[in-house]
């Protein structure tokens, strides 16, 4: 704990600290990697006059690991602070700017990705020097013990002691760190194999299953080559048990294609046994405790796999030293270092998460064709956008777009967008991949669609979609949500729609879908722009639901359906077909998300039935896949069906997690359903979603690539970007976009113009509008090739 003497002087250096020419600091630093030094030299520049030691516990020269890289951009940040150290440090850099990725016999290989790599030795050697040419006090092998002992003596202790930190240890009460350790394993080698064509990732299929390597120059003669795979994989191959040498031997059989006879060799003497390693995901409430401050690895870390470690450790140093001379005390620099800090190593961690997840999940992506494969690899993180992919390797890209049009049927020549792909589901023809999410529009008139409909939905049918499906449509008037929901339990509204599914078929080359559902224990409530899902203010309705719940303490709780209820309903949404069918709607889908009806049978958060409807997911899902079946039965062969689920209750264990919707999926898919449509929440007022950009699609890639159905993704998604690079690294078969499509309901057609697509149909008389457009944009592409934040 902290001795008085230790928090008075740090209060006292607190009080009288004065920014740029104030009172020099008397500096220990704990730790001479990349963040220590560089925080070090950062310090120095600023004022000479600063007193300041660094405590490594190696010798200067010792090395553990091999190389790191830094991507162009990334180096141009550090190179600002100091362009002395970073002209020499750019004289040792290996520069690539290929990305090879062996897979299934293939490599295949993209361009203009632009790293470098650099020993770590020979980085840690030029930034030991730079410290010492500008005065900093090295001090090696020397082992600190506590950080505490040492802040008595220094107004400032940065403790940058790495990944296992014990000064993070020390003061856990304080900083509060979550420390994950991740489910792969990997070690960490090095090879005197040339790799230096490329950045390249191998994997191997072996008889314990996949491993794969992370390989790339950074030397004349060297190359980091990192070996990773899944626990199981590893305990089968024995790797516990053997000792460094071993391991090496036993990767280099794996490897021998890659290797050329040169060995694997491990410089990680300083860990007991095997030197394999689970990647720890450091993450601390806070970073700074009276006169000490967390820095580097010790205070956060991202997955090796987008190699941005040292880059985060070194900007972090650099920060800290900016802050110190701008700030009137120690505490407001902490104070501002963590703010602008925390959200850069946040927006990093998570490109790292998505990274690390990728290949932790690999074997999920492992049937895919090694163009996909590719794709799908090289936008992991997700920050790496379509267009921005085009901007690194158009050819490439090119070709990984020709390969899905071909996939897609779209003939050998096309050469277009994944959006612009056509897709087949049964006998229905879809021009392209782009879907009008259903959207209620409490427009309706007893259940009737009015005027209002049919101008909303032919507007979005001619404006470019290939398949505009119609807000949640009720099988029976106390089924609807609002007084304001459409239905298609009349012969009126049957006619109402057929209108509308007329125009859409005479004038536009779209398709139509009907949205059929029941609103359950949410039903009897307002207007989506009045007190959404609250009870009407009058003439509510009775209720039911799948058991007797209520969603809210304000809404009726709703009666437990029993047997005849539910024979009443199955026989409603048969009827609705029925309808839907005559109306000429080209496909159907059953609403079983949200916290509707169906929905509220399959999250445990709403089924507590303890009959052969309840319990087990199988039981849960026993009803919407009753209605399922009693409608195949009824809709024409030819035209499919799909099912719109919610992938993610968003309240953990107690509700339904994406690895549920995985096995809803499966059912779905052995029933026969055409479609999953992965939609995610709204079936608790508890839920806690973690909004994001194309935040939901995820649980569309898990269920896509884990049970093979088509699966549309929707949530978040509003960018011709987004919608391409879900399609292309085979996230889902189609897109789904509502908000999007409120604002504008030309919104494909937009899209294409700025990317200066020029193949898709407008409708005749707006021709002269089209061409205005077409010269307007250029006839260029407009788009904004994105590296997302
Ligand atoms: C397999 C692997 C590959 C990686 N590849 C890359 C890459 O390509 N690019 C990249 O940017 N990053 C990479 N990283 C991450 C990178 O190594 C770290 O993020 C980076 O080194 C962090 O710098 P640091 O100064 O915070 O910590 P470190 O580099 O770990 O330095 C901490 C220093 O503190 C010293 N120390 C610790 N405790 C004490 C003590 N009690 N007393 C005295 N000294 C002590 C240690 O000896 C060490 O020298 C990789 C990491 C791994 C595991
Ligand atoms: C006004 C509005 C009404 C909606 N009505 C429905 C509906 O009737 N059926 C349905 O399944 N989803 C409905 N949704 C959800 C959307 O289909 C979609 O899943 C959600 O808005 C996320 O997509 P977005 O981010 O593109 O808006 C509605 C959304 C909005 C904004």
């Amino acid at each position: 704990m902290f001795k008085l003497e230790t928090y008075s002087r740090a209060v006292l250096f607190s009080c009288c600290f004065e920014h740029k020419g104030g009172i020099p600091m008397k500096i220990a630093c704990l730790g001479g990697g990349p963040a220590g030094l560089y925080f070090t030299i950062s310090m120095k520049l600023r004022d000479r006059a600063h007193d300041i030691t660094v405590f490594e516990r190696n010798r200067p020269d010792d090395t553990f690991g091999w190389g790191v890289v830094f991507s162009d951009e990334t180096f141009d940040n550090i190179a600002a602070n100091d362009p002395p150290s970073a002209e020499t440090i750019r004289a040792y850099f290996a520069y690539w700017d290929d990305i090879a990725v062996y897979y299934r016999n293939q490599r295949v290989v993209s361009g203009g990705h632009g790293f470098s790599g650099i020993a770590r030795k020979k980085l840690l050697l030029l930034l030991q020097d730079r410290a010492r040419e500008l005065g900093v006090n090295l001090v090696f092998q020397t082992e600190i013990a506590s950080a505490a002992t040492l802040a008595k003596d220094y107004d400032l202790v940065v403790a940058a002691d790495g990944l296992n930190s014990r000064t993070r240890n020390e003061f856990a009460e304080y900083f509060k760190p979550a420390i994950d350790l991740r489910k792969n394993k990997f070690v960490w080698l090095g090879t005197q194999q040339k790799f230096n064509d490329a950045f390249t990732f191998i994997f191997e299929q072996t008889e314990h299953g996949w491993i794969w390597a992370h390989a790339y120059q950074f030397d004349a003669h060297t190359a980091t080559f990192i070996v990773e795979c899944a626990e199981p994989t590893w305990q089968k191959f024995g790797f516990a048990a053997m000792s460094q040498d071993e391991s090496c031997r036993t990767c280099e059989h794996i490897f021998a294609d890659y290797l050329g006879g040169h060995r694997l060799i491990s410089n990680a003497s300083h860990i007991r046994g095997s030197a394999w390693l689970n990647f720890p995901r450091v993450l601390c409430e806070k970073w700074s405790h009276q006169n000490i401050v967390l820095m580097g690895d010790a205070a956060a870390t991202a997955h090796f796999s987008i190699g941005s470690g040292t880059k985060l450790a070194m900007e972090s140093a650099v920060s800290m030293a900016d802050y110190l001379h701008s700030e009137p005390d120690m505490q407001a620099a902490f104070a501002k270092y963590e703010d602008a800090r925390r959200t850069e190593v946040l927006r990093l961690q998570s490109a790292a998460r998505n990274s690390m997840e990728w290949f932790e999940d690999v074997e999920r992506y492992l049937h895919l064709d090694p163009v996909q494969f590719n794709y799908s690899l090289l936008t992991r993180s997700q920050r790496i956008s379509h267009e921005n992919l085009r901007l690194r390797d158009r050819n490439w890209l090119e070709g990984a777009e020709a390969w899905f049009q071909r996939l897609a049927g779209a003939g050998d020549n096309a050469v277009r967008r994944p959006m612009f792909a056509p897709f087949r589901l049964r006998d229905m023809h879809l021009k392209n991949r782009v879907v009008v999410s259903p959207m209620a529009q409490y427009k309706a008139v007893d259940g009737c669609p009015t005027d209002w409909h049919l101008v909303h939905y032919a507007e979005r049918a001619k404006g470019g979609a290939g398949l505009v499906c119609i807000e949640m449509t009720c099988v029976s008037p106390e089924g609807r949500i609002t007084p304001g929901c459409t239905g298609l339990y009349t012969p009126e509204q049957e006619a109402a729609w057929k209108r509308i599914v007329d125009f859409v078929h005479a004038e536009t080359d779209a398709k139509i879908c009907c949205q059929l559902g029941h609103s359950g224990a949410k039903g009897s409530t307002q207007l989506g722009w009045e007190e959404m899902d609250a009870p009407l203010k009058s003439g509510n309705w009775p209720v039911m639901s799948a058991s007797a719940t209520a969603w809210s303490v304000r809404n009726q709780t709703a009666r437990a359906m029993t047997r005849a209820d539910m024979d009443r309903v199955r026989k409603q949404f048969v009827a609705a077909a029925k309808m839907a069918a005559r109306a000429g709607f080209d496909m159907l889908e059953i609403h079983c998300a949200h916290g509707y009806l169906l929905s509220s049978f399959i999250t445990p958060l709403t089924n507590r039935r303890t009959d052969e409807y309840g319990g087990s997911l199988e039981n849960r899902m026993r009803y919407p896949l009753e209605i399922f079946h009693a409608l195949r039965a009824v809709w024409p062969a030819e035209k499919p069906i799909s099912m719109r689920i919610s992938a993610n209750d968003w309240v953990g264990a107690e509700g339904i997690e994406p690895q549920d919707a995985v096995a809803i999926a499966r059912l779905l898919r052995e029933a026969g359903v055409d479609i999953c449509d992965v939609s995610a929440g709204q079936t608790s007022i508890k839920a806690h979603p973690v909004y994001g950009r194309m935040f939901q699609t995820p649980f569309s890639d898990r269920i896509r690539n884990e049970t093979g159905m088509a699966t549309m993704a929707v949530g978040n998604i509003y960018e011709p970007d987004h919608v391409n690079s879900i399609l292309m690294a085979g996230r889902a078969d189609l897109v789904c976009l509502a908000r999007p499509h409120l604002a504008d309901p030309y919104w494909t057609l937009h899209a294409a113009v700025r990317l200066g697509d020029r193949g898709e149909t407008w409708p005749k008389p707006y021709l002269p509008g089209r061409d205005q457009l077409y010269r307007l944009s250029g006839g260029g592409e407009q788009i904004i090739a994105a590296v997302w934040p």
